[in-house]
């Protein structure tokens, strides 16, 4: 019994586990209850009294030293388990979920999408602009009425700063820095002083475009107005332009679409005229141009610009622009599917 009990003392010394499954396979082997260890007990009474003493204190050396290994190996083990067996990383990842993007993005994108087929490349200004940029170079004269037209916002300290009230800026910012041919679009926030309501908002959205060469004229204006109008809101949509007056255009015009709505019936949005305005437009007056460093004796071109936030009310009927700025989760998880 006891080469039988130092045999095991020697064998218990180099155990070893590589994982979980293997020390609950060595605890079983000794120390459950049809263990090793335990069969030794149960012949313990055979045991002759006179070595009862010896063999007694062995067997409880040897039970002790198991139970200390074992507890060993499994406090090492689990130091230094990278928990590899109770996670699957072969396990497909939880979807991430993304977010869905901003209606006025979305309606922006296909604007310049449409505009792009078209050859048109984007160009962006500041939204912190300086008089001459907003005002002066796009024709608006020192006292001219027209610039009560948009409620600025001037700074205080320094008149001459204004945040753009149009995207029309970045049309004199291009052409003062290049020659025809010129054709960009350029969209971009733009403000101006208003109280805030469900139909007026102190910052909206605009896109411009501009096309200067030699040869324009208004009938490729009218025709890209066309084919905008049929791309944007479908190729039964009809247009109408009506003459308008802006500084920097002569002659000027704001151009009607048919009621995408109620197909030019009549209705309630198109207040039953069956026409909505979408956008404002011209041939580039010849002192932008001038003033531009731009020849109009040999240059000319159209402008035109509109409202993002006019469009997309007409693409989803949003009766409320103040949702657009408000980012409340449940609007805009509406627009998932135009995504
Ligand atoms: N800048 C004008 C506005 O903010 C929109 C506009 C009208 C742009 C006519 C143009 C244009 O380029 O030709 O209301």
């Amino acid at each position: 019994m006891i080469d039988k009990i130092q045999e095991l003392l020697a064998e218990v010394d180099q155990l070893q586990a590589a994982n979980a499954g293997e020390l609950e396979a060595l605890r079983i082997k000794y120390l459950s209850k049809k263990g090793a260890i335990n069969e030794l007990m149960a012949d313990f009474r055979h045991v002759p009294a006179e070595q009862k003493k010896e063999v007694g204190m062995r067997l409880n050396e040897l039970k002790t030293k198991a139970q200390d290994k074992i507890s060993a190996l499994k406090e090492q083990f689990e130091n230094t388990d990278t928990g590899t067996d109770d996670i699957d990383l072969t396990r497909t990842a939880y979807p991430v979920k993304l977010g869905t993007r901003h209606p006025l993005s979305i309606v922006k994108n296909e604007i310049i999408d449409i505009f792009a087929r078209l050859g048109f490349s984007i160009a962006e200004g500041p939204e912190i602009e300086d008089d001459w940029h907003v005002f002066s170079s796009l024709n608006f004269a020192e006292d001219h009425p027209a610039r009560d037209m948009q409620d600025t916002f001037f700074i205080e300290a320094n008149p001459d700063v204004v945040l753009r009230t149009h995207t029309s800026s970045v049309q004199t910012r291009v052409m003062e820095k290049t020659q025809p041919p010129i054709r960009i679009i350029c969209p971009g926030r733009v403000y101006r002083n208003e109280a805030i309501s469900y139909r007026a908002h102190c910052f909206f959205h605009q896109v411009e475009a501009l096309y200067v060469a030699e040869n324009v004229s208004f009938t490729d204006l009218k025709q890209v107005l066309l084919l905008f109008a049929k791309e944007m809101f479908g190729a039964e949509t009809q247009i109408r332009l009506r003459p308008s007056y802006f500084p920097f255009t002569e002659p000027s015009a704001e151009m009607d679409i048919s009621c995408n709505i109620c197909g030019g019936k009549g209705c309630p949005f198109c207040k039953y005229t069956g026409w909505v305005e979408i956008l404002g437009c011209g041939m580039v007056d010849p002192n932008v141009l001038e003033s531009c460093g731009i020849d109009s004796k040999v240059y000319s071109g159209y402008a035109l610009g509109m409202g993002i936030e006019r469009i997309t009310n007409l693409k989803y009927q949003v009766k409320d622009l103040r949702l657009f700025s408000e980012n409340d989760i449940r609007f805009l998880k509406e627009f998932e599917a135009a995504n």
